[in-house]
């Protein structure tokens, strides 16, 4: 399931963001890369880890615990601190998959990548191309998004970006593991999320209907998902 996440930063976030991350050094992009998407990427990336990406990261996942649409969808366990790229020039990524498995270098902190996320900090205006590309059994989804939406796809999902011909196109970009492996079971439990947000919304929150509603979400939640 992908799922497109509207201001999950606000406009004055994504300034805050974009002033920490803007005035730091950027490096070759290659350095995050598995021995596949080296030869697939070109583009610029803040070093993992420097003081910047922290800062900057840290004010994305501070913004993302309060949104509940990214909770619904994603069903965050660990999150991968943020990263931070930047295409210019004909930069592109050409067609990938991205690791199953993400290890912060020099800590035990790893994760398994269920969920792949990009948050665009620069208005479509501002550049052209620098679609992001994911192909799925539905074929094939083109997202390019205002400063500020954030877009979740499934991390298995054969994805690109397309050249940057004119402009920047500056991104976070980061992964996560999810409570729930299974895409198509995280999906279910998200439909009956929302199902049931709207029936509590007309009826009530102690509607015996949401009631039984919000049981079967957790006794499912409690089958598929992990701790
Ligand atoms: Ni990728």
């Amino acid at each position: 399931m992908m799922l497109r996440i509207p201001n999950a930063l606000t406009k004055t976030q994504v300034a805050e963001c974009r002033a920490i991350i803007d005035a730091a050094e950027w490096i070759d992009g290659n350095v995050t890369s598995g021995h596949q998407s080296r030869e697939a990427k070109s583009n610029m990336q803040l070093p993992e880890r420097s003081e910047a990406s922290r800062k900057a990261g840290d004010l994305i996942l501070r913004a993302l615990e309060h949104s509940a649409l990214f909770v619904a969808g994603a069903l965050p366990l660990k999150v991968f601190p943020p990263l931070f790229n930047r295409y210019a020039g004909g930069q592109l990524f050409d067609t990938h998959v991205d690791n199953a498995m993400r290890e912060l270098k020099g800590t035990n902190f790893r994760i398994r990548s269920d969920l792949s996320a990009t948050l665009f900090l620069t208005e479509p205006e501002a550049y052209d191309g620098g679609e992001l590309v994911v192909e799925d059994t539905y074929g094939t989804h083109s997202v390019k998004l205002p400063a500020g939406d954030l877009i979740i796809y499934p991390a298995s999902s054969l994805h690109h970006v397309t050249p940057v011909t004119k402009g920047a196109r500056v991104s976070s970009f980061f992964w996560l593991q999810s409570m729930v492996r299974e895409d198509a079971a995280r999906g279910l439990l998200f439909d009956l999320d929302m199902a049931t947000r709207r029936v509590a919304a007309e009826k009530g929150h102690k509607d015996p209907t949401v009631i039984q509603l919000t049981g079967i979400y957790h006794n499912l939640l409690r089958r598929w998902g992990d701790s």
